[in-house]
């Protein structure tokens, strides 16, 4: 079994409650490699500035290489009985090399061991979530390039609203994933401090080099106070505020998704490959990934608190509290790598039913806004034309006919500004051409976001190659 790091002092065996209490080897085994990485640049360090011998620092870094070949092969035997991983390493060294392990702990804690692991790691899995980010946008544009020329009626209340390009909705979600992108880019930079060299909290009386370290390990600079940094924890709550505001995204198209597959939209039809059935309703087809998807977010959003309640009024500075930092922290990555992964897919695996949304595009309702501004044109103030356009709809809605149906003596009767080209205006099409403001939905305008997101997406995927 591993053995302890801090035995000697004991005068009894720990309790195996407590033993089994306070491992954390079953989850924190995820960070071996960071471990064994960060022991290698430590070593070489130790090597470097003579606190060890350099042939100890060698084997040691010959053995610690070996592990992490271990690691990789997924021949490394964890052990379950160990207090955690750094023990769980240490000794496996110890059993490799023999005595000289037992310098390798010199000017180091795990205090500040922890941390730098969990850094590297957190540096490592936003970075993995940015690539899978544009990727799914990159699915999305796919979606809407295919459907440039589809346009849907859009929602404010749920209530049918204005024409929209569906690609311009998509844009919407391409829009609110580079903010993921861009909040996880911002997290990256503040966990990007390398740690080690903070001992226990107070530093080390020994002659390290901190520099050397940092550059070996690749990190943009130094922590700059050893109490702060074994006690600090904002970059893993940064990283759980990014993922869980990317949740929120995720909820969002996943509802809209939900909403328009059901049979009172039928905007979309999901493929049966991503979507499940009912054990007792024979004719159901359920969009449950969309569901899980949608109801991930209350898990995203509990290992966020997780770690701010467990981190509320804690003291300075390194406490054992912060050991449960982890488990939401990896539940939550692998919640948002498993989505993205998903939710790239389901673009691919969706059709819209053009028939059916074009029925819908008959509703005149939708051009309300587009003869009001036919009127503020016609010089109207905005209030005369809003007025106008309210007393056509409930004049059309009480009689049960449609705008275009109306005279130009009936029109004329709303309005002396009313002329019979309103009729033109009343299509789909016609809206959205209407629009010309920077940013709105007007097709010239979204084919343009198009290209431009096009352009960055693939250039990006070039850069990662
Ligand atoms: N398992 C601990 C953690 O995750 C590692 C550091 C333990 N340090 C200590 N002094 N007990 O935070």
């Amino acid at each position: 079994m591993t053995k302890k790091l801090w035995g000697s002092r004991f005068t009894k065996k720990t309790n195996t409650l407590v033993d089994k209490f306070t491992s954390s080897i079953s989850f924190d085994k995820r960070l071996a490699k960071y471990d064994a990485l960060g022991s290698i640049a430590h070593a070489k360090m130790l090597g470097e500035k003579r606190i060890i011998p350099l042939k100890d620092s060698r084997l040691i870094v010959k053995g610690l290489q070996s592990i992490l070949k271990d690691l990789e092969k997924g021949r490394f035997k964890f052990d379950s009985q160990a207090e955690d991983i750094h023990s769980n390493i240490q000794d496996a060294l110890s059993k490799k090399i023999g005595k000289a392990a037992h310098k390798l702990h010199a000017a180091r804690s795990r205090n500040d061991q922890i941390v730098l692991d969990v850094r590297m790691y957190v540096k490592d899995e936003l970075t993995a979530c940015i690539k899978l980010l544009s990727l799914l946008q990159k699915s999305i544009l796919r979606f809407a390039k295919d459907n440039s020329k589809i346009i849907i009626p859009s929602y404010t209340h749920l209530q049918m609203a204005q024409c929209v390009l569906v690609s311009h909705h998509m844009l919407a979600y391409i829009e609110s994933l580079e903010r993921d992108k861009e909040r996880f880019c911002d997290a990256k930079k503040r966990t990007d401090q390398m740690p080690l060299g903070s001992g226990a909290l107070s530093g080390t009386g020994l002659p390290i080099d901190r520099e050397h370290v940092r550059k070996q390990l690749g990190f943009d600079r130094l922590t700059e106070n050893s109490i702060d940094s074994v006690s600090d924890r904002d970059f893993i709550i940064e990283a759980l505020a990014g993922l869980s505001i990317l949740g929120v995204h995720f909820s969002r198209m996943a509802e809209d998704l939900i909403l328009w597959s059901t049979k009172e939209f039928n905007f979309i039809d999901i493929d049966f490959s991503f979507c499940t059935g009912s054990s007792i309703m024979p004719h159901k087809k359920n969009p449950d990934v969309l569901e899980l998807i949608r109801a991930s977010t209350g898990r995203l959003h509990g290992d966020l608190s997780s770690v701010l309640i467990l981190m509320k009024g804690l003291p300075l500075s390194y406490n054992r509290d912060l050991q449960l930092d982890k488990p939401p922290l990896f539940d939550a990555i692998d919640t948002v790598k498993e989505i993205l992964e998903i939710m790239a897919q389901i673009f691919k695996h969706i059709r819209l039913n053009k028939g059916v949304i074009a029925l819908k595009l008959m509703d005149e309702s939708l051009f309300s806004v587009d003869i009001v501004e036919y009127l503020i044109n016609k010089g109207l103030s905005y209030r005369e034309a809003h007025d106008t356009v309210g007393r056509m709809v409930k004049g059309c809605l009480d009689k049960g006919i449609k705008i275009s149906s109306l005279s130009t003596a009936q029109l004329r009767r709303y309005s002396d500004r009313l002329g019979a080209d309103v009729k033109n205006i009343l299509n789909a099409w016609e809206s959205v051409n209407l629009k010309r403001s920077y940013g709105s939905t007007n097709p010239k305008l979204v084919a343009r976001q198009l290209n431009i997101w096009s352009k960055r997406l693939n250039a990006r995927i070039q850069i990662r190659k």
